[in-house]
């Protein structure tokens, strides 16, 4: 599709599988056009491919969001985005005592400094009406096994408020989304055992589809939505309410 298509634009990051993949499914089917953002340009095509197959508007744009000059030039080329969904990230398990400042580092790189460095880019050419939301983790609540992960969860969450504070007079809405357990290609970091654990403090005893994702950005990035920002909405299978038995 040209940049003359009538559809809202949408971006997607780490679009090509998992949750984003079924959120660029979702925002297809809202009626956005979707750029499906990945560094894995080939997945990221097949699934822009699927998309038009049946029957939405999408196309795949190949870039790693570590390369900064390669985010001021997609940018730089497309028309002002009426939703972005920062999507991509990482993830992997290591104790505490085991965890490097490179482990830490990488892990701000992709899932902190380059969401915020697509999404200054972006919120500049944002017209009014415009959303951006952000896919943090329940584990910003604290988890065992991946501080790296959890802090920069946590730093998105504090950076989904930030922007929405200041964003909010351009009339720019920002807002996150904290998943549960999603079955997707990332947990295959977590052995069988972490996975049986996991699954057991899980009221509802069941692991999210990336649907359940999808179906909240589309709520939070939807046109008629204009009275929320700044938030942070759990999509957990009840996880964050605890595991207490009684008092
Ligand atoms: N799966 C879960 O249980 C779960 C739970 C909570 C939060 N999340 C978050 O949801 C998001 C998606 O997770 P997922 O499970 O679908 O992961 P995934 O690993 O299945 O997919 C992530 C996608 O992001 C892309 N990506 C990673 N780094 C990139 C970069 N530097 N530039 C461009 N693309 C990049 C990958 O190529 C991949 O296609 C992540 O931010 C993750 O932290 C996932």
């Amino acid at each position: 599709m040209s940049r003359t298509s009538p559809l809202p634009l949408a971006i997607v990051t780490g679009g090509a599988r998992g949750i984003g993949r079924g959120i660029a499914d979702r925002l297809a089917r809202d009626g956005f056009e979707v750029i499906v953002l990945d560094r894995d340009g080939a997945s990221a095509r097949k699934a822009a491919e699927e998309i038009a197959a049946g029957g939405g508007v999408a196309r795949a744009v190949a870039l790693d969001l570590l390369d900064s000059a390669g985010i001021a030039a997609f940018v730089e080329a497309e028309r002002p985005v009426a939703a972005l969904v920062n999507n991509a990230g990482i993830f992997d398990e290591r104790a505490f005592f085991d965890l490097t400042i490179e482990d830490f580092r990488r892990m701000y790189d992709v899932n902190l400094i380059a969401l915020f460095a697509l999404s200054q880019a972006v919120a500049r050419r944002m017209a009014p009406g415009a959303k951006i939301v952000n896919i943090a983790s329940r584990a910003f609540l604290g988890a065992r096994n991946h501080a790296h992960y959890v802090a920069s969860k946590a730093a998105v969450v504090g950076l989904t408020r930030a922007m929405a504070m200041e964003l909010a007079s351009r009339g720019i809405l920002v807002n996150a989304i904290a998943p549960g357990l999603i079955d997707t290609p990332l947990l295959q970091a977590l052995s069988p055992e972490r996975m049986a654990a996991q699954l057991a403090l899980q009221p509802t005893g069941k692991a999210g589809r990336p649907a359940d994702i999808a179906n909240a950005v589309s709520f939070l990035a939807a046109p008629e939505m204009d009275f929320i920002t700044g938030q942070v909405l759990l999509v957990d299978g009840g996880k964050s309410l605890g595991g207490g038995m009684g008092i």
